[in-house]
């Protein structure tokens, strides 16, 4: 006797994705296609957390099947894929991801899979963990019967994260990652086989390309709580796996949850990984950038987290001038500052950066180049110079107002070459 749970997933979906599957049943019907809910939808309502990413999988063409509910709804087709029978539509705020079904071979350990269209029998049997190998039938002869072919919902009630076959890691290593993800997540435990064998298989991680290894890491800081998979990760020997030097525990947790508290969402995810390689040296970070192809921007970012690292004991000084400050710390990134803001062990430094991203690095002069040029400054070079010079006396509060600055200009020489910094006064 099999589940049905229709009327719980209509429930449990938003009003307006309910209506849109009633309408993928119509139009699979129509098409004499039969089209499942599959995956982690079912898991989370299941679990009765809120999940509203909508995966159908189709036997027969997933393809035409977005086609006609384009069609005959006010969904849209944003994307398709005919070499994998896939499709996105887009309906209101909501994604849709419609996949024709299919079987996968794994010609090599690590490598993409080879695949076929299949039954939902083998789309089901070729996914990470039985709690995401669960569909529900919206066709006719079985509409709502839950398909769990491999006692997902019996590990979901044991709060089990278990492997479908004992070559799963091996095929895809990147599960090594997932497993903790959900173990975390959920708040659940590895099955004993699936632990031993995650234990086992870690090398495997070798085979995996840095691409998918880096969308597994992001996925992993798009969580509530990145750091209880990273620490988890690093008992078991898997974050030292991807570099020797990374490090989880107390510390970084501490991190992570100061970071979420200072920058935005679309931010947090650099932050994170600044934090995650602070104890790194600058060599080991090019080396972790380039194994999973982080884009150049995030890789200066991680490296001028470094970069400043290396000043904390200059930046500790209580005697440094603020345009001492500025100018150490002025070619350098804000989110790689607020890295080190979070980071860094000195209290002091720590207010000094404050300080740069706050106040200082705001702080411009009030004359321009034109208003410099009436005080009789020559256009050329020695506008620049004169701006950086009073930029530096009013980061050092020499100068508050237009009059104190145009009075510096004017009686200010030679004097203050002396000084030998960034700054230059203006050529008399
Ligand atoms: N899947 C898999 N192996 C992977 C990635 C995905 O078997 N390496 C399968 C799982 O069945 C998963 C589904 O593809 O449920 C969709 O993948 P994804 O969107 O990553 O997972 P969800 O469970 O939908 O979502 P989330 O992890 O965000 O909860």
């Amino acid at each position: 006797m099999h589940d049905n749970l229709i009327q719980q997933a209509l429930q449990y979906l938003p009003h307006q994705l309910a209506e849109l599957v009633t309408s993928v049943k119509s139009q699979a019907d129509c098409l004499g296609q039969k089209a499942y809910l599959v995956g982690g939808i079912i898991r989370d309502m299941l679990l009765d957390c809120p999940n509203f990413d909508l995966d159908i999988v189709v036997e027969g063409d997933a393809i035409i099947l977005a086609q006609e509910i384009a069609k005959t709804t006010e969904a849209k087709t944003l994307a398709s894929h005919s070499r994998f029978g896939t499709a996105k539509l887009g309906y209101k705020s909501f994604i849709i991801d419609l996949s024709t079904a299919r079987r996968e071979i794994y010609p090599k350990q690590g490598a993409l899979p080879l695949v076929t269209p299949g039954t939902i029998e083998e789309d089901l049997a070729r996914r990470d963990f039985t709690i995401n190998s669960m569909a529900i039938c919206l066709s006719p002869c079985h509409y709502g019967e839950l398909l769990d072919p491999f006692d997902g919902k019996e590990d979901l009630e044991q709060r089990l994260i278990r492997i479908l076959h004992p070559q799963s890691f091996q095929d895809d290593a990147t599960r090594i990652l997932r497993a903790i993800r959900y173990e975390q997540r959920l708040d659940f435990r590895l099955e004993k086989e699936t632990s031993r064998l995650l234990k086992q298989d870690i090398p495997m991680l070798d085979t995996i390309s840095g691409d998918r290894i880096r969308h597994e890491l992001e996925l992993i800081f798009r969580e509530k709580y990145p750091e209880k998979i990273l620490n988890s990760l690093d008992k078991l020997n898997v974050l030292q796996y991807l570099n020797p030097h990374l490090k989880a525990g107390r510390r970084l947790a501490n991190n992570f949850n100061k970071a979420r508290l200072l920058v935005s969402a679309n931010q947090l995810l650099s932050l994170y990984l600044c934090l995650l390689i602070y104890p790194l040296e600058e060599k080991d970070t090019e080396q972790f950038a380039r194994r999973f192809k982080i884009p150049a921007k995030q890789t200066r970012l991680l490296l001028d987290t470094l970069r400043i690292k290396k000043q904390i004991t200059l930046l500790s000084d209580p005697c440094m001038k603020n345009s001492e400050i500025y100018s150490l710390l002025c070619n350098y990134t804000p989110l790689s500052i607020q890295a080190n803001i979070i980071a860094s062990n000195s209290e002091r430094a720590r207010g000094n950066l404050n300080l740069y991203l706050r106040k200082l690095r705001h702080i411009k002069p009030v004359l321009t180049g034109e208003a410099l040029q009436k005080l009789g400054i020559p256009i050329g070079p020695e506008i620049g110079k004169t701006l950086q010079f009073l930029l530096k006396e009013k980061l050092d509060d020499k100068a508050k107002t237009r009059q104190q600055e145009e009075r510096l200009v004017l009686s200010t020489a030679k004097p203050c070459r002396k000084e030998g910094n960034n700054f230059h006064p203006p050529v008399a």
